[in-house]
């Protein structure tokens, strides 16, 4: 027994208050009980229970409804390496509750209620390694960075909804530019389902895993050498980032973002890309992309949800195609060649017609046939009412001096006179030649044609279409009288002029004689013929 009485008092209070606190943890957390690692989840506790020893090292307190950390809490926790919070609804944090945690690695205080992170908590956390602070409330990184001390950080979790680098219409990032001392170790950081519109180059370069996804960015160009996978799932990226800056990428995820294509330049450029997700974007299915897509090797191995997750969504005749099944035709893909082509053969072919039509004197019996048909179409007159000449005469320019002067002087000059139709003399004017010509030819008992060279290579076209319509050169009918100026060579009449050929053939004509003597009974001979 000592002398002084009050200090056994105070030893044994002591002892007492250390006996009660065992038997609290024991209590709250039966598994606590002398054990280095102590899992107190999902106990319902409101605190972190007292008597925590120097002998725990790994603490896991995680889904409790846990508020407050006071500084007492922690404090003889010396060897902790682990402390688990998340999902609790930590809001405030004492600053000095993590100052004897010199061994602690892990930290996980996400999904917990703090609204700002305050650097003086983790200034003494010289062994943290990782550090989870996604799943809070705060919204920027404070005016100091609160992880500069932290010179074994390799890890780091940040995201959370409310988390963004755009304050005061300040776009140029201050929030992130003020955290820019970043530990010099640190590897991992997740910067995922914030409101970030643009990553600055506050990002740490020794980064080998950076997660920026679900945040808005429009554009990634960040310089990090040593970065292997690089997560920019749901942002708005139009195309894939540069290669260049990120030259050691192995695993790149670009799902749901905007892109429309990429090519096989920018598919290759990533020299060490294993895993590329870049399903659920709005394919373009060009033919440039597709025949990339389908021709370059192995890509399959490398898209991730290849082929279902991979869909076209232009153009219209393709859309919600799988990209690996669409094939485009030679005609689509070739679109302005093929219509050179097609313009070039149209050409080629207007220009054969036109050739070919001229050879053949096309344009002649399309004109001829419209001219018949519109003749066809006339309502037909009774033929003996309106005859009113003895013959018309179908002459060539040629000859007009041997028709005019003497033909028609020997003719209307008889006794009695024949009424001949001449076409510069009696030809209504203003109407088509051909029409006039069936007229007269109506109107006239027979029809005269006064054969030559001349009158073959220019009149006869004119009869030569349609015969059956003037009916002049049927078997039995003699309406026509053919007088032959001078010889002609059945050679000499065009092919297209067959019934010619064939009248020149059948039909008995009158030669005018070149002897005096003879013309007389020529003369004769054609009144006869017009008389009978
Ligand atoms: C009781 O707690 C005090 C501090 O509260 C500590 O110094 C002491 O070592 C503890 N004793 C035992 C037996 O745990
Ligand atoms: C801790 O306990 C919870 C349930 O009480 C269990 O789900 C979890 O796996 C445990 N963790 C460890 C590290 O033992
Ligand atoms: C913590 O946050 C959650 C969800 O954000 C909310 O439901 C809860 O009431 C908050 N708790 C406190 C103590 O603020
Ligand atoms: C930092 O971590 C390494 C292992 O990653 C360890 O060897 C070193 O001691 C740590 N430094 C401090 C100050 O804890
Ligand atoms: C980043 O954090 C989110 C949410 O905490 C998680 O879903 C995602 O898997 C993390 N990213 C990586 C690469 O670990």
């Amino acid at each position: 027994m000592t002398k002084h009485p009050w200090r056994v008092w105070a030893i044994y209070m002591v002892l007492a208050a250390n006996l009660s606190e065992q038997q609290e943890l024991k209590q709250a957390c039966p598994s606590c009980d002398a054990a280095q690692l102590c899992n107190c989840s999902s106990m319902g506790l409101d605190f972190i229970p007292p008597g925590l020893t120097a002998k725990i090292t790994v603490l896991n307190l995680a889904h409790n409804r846990i508020k407050h950390i006071r500084s007492q809490d922690l404090q003889q926790a010396v060897n902790l390496r682990a402390l688990l919070l998340h999902s609790n609804e930590i809001s405030s944090i004492d600053e000095d509750s993590f100052q004897s945690l010199a061994k602690l690695e892990l930290l996980d205080l996400s999904n917990n209620n703090l609204t700002h992170l305050s650097p003086v908590w983790f200034g003494h956390l010289f062994s943290l390694q990782h550090l989870h602070l996604q799943g809070n409330l705060y919204r920027d990184l404070g005016e100091s960075s609160p992880f500069s001390s932290l010179r074994n950080l390799s890890s780091l979790q940040l995201g959370n909804p409310q988390f963004s680098v755009i304050r005061r219409g300040n776009f140029e990032g201050i929030e992130l530019l003020n955290a820019c001392a970043w530990p010099k170790n640190l590897k991992y950081l997740n910067l995922s389902s914030t409101q970030i519109p643009k990553v600055t180059t506050c990002i740490p370069p020794t980064l080998e895993v950076l997660d920026v996804s679900a945040n808005n960015l429009k554009e990634f160009g960040l310089q990090l050498p040593f970065l292997k996978e690089l997560y920019l799932t749901k942002n708005h990226l139009k195309t894939l980032p540069g290669a260049a800056p990120i030259p050691n990428l192995v695993v790149m995820s670009v799902r749901r973002n905007k892109l429309n294509r990429f090519s096989k330049e920018e598919f290759e450029s990533f020299k060490r890309l294993e895993l590329l997700d870049a399903s659920d974007n709005n394919f373009i299915c060009s033919c440039e992309f597709l025949s990339f897509i389908h021709h370059q090797a192995g890509i399959s191995q490398v898209l991730v949800g290849w082929p279902d997750k991979y869909v076209c969504d232009s153009p219209l005749a393709v859309r919600g195609a799988q990209v690996g099944a669409v094939h485009l035709s030679l005609m689509e893909c070739h679109r302005s060649l093929m219509v050179s082509l097609i313009c070039i053969l149209v050409f080629l072919v207007i220009l054969i017609l036109v050739a070919v039509g001229y050879k053949y004197h096309v344009v002649w019996y399309l004109r001829m046939t419209w001219a018949w048909l519109q003749a066809k179409r006339k309502p037909k007159r009774a033929p003996p009412k309106d005859i009113c000449y003895d013959a018309f005469v179908s002459y060539s320019e040629n000859d007009s001096n041997w028709v005019e002067n003497i033909m028609v002087r020997e003719l209307e000059q008889a006794c009695p006179p024949f009424r001949l139709c001449l076409h510069k003399r009696d030809f209504v004017p203003g109407k088509w030649i051909v029409d006039n010509i069936i007229d007269s030819i109506e109107k006239s008992h027979k029809t005269l044609f006064v054969l030559s060279e001349h009158f073959v290579q220019s009149e006869w076209c004119k009869y030569e279409l349609d015969f059956s319509h003037f009916r002049l050169f049927d078997e039995n009918n003699d309406a026509a009288i053919l007088v032959l100026l001078e010889p002609i060579q059945s050679q000499t009449i065009p092919k297209r002029f067959c019934k010619l050929r064939k009248i020149m053939n059948t039909k008995t004509y009158l030669e005018w004689p070149l002897e005096e003597e003879q013309q007389q009974m020529f003369w004769f001979n054609l009144k006869v013929a017009l008389k009978s």
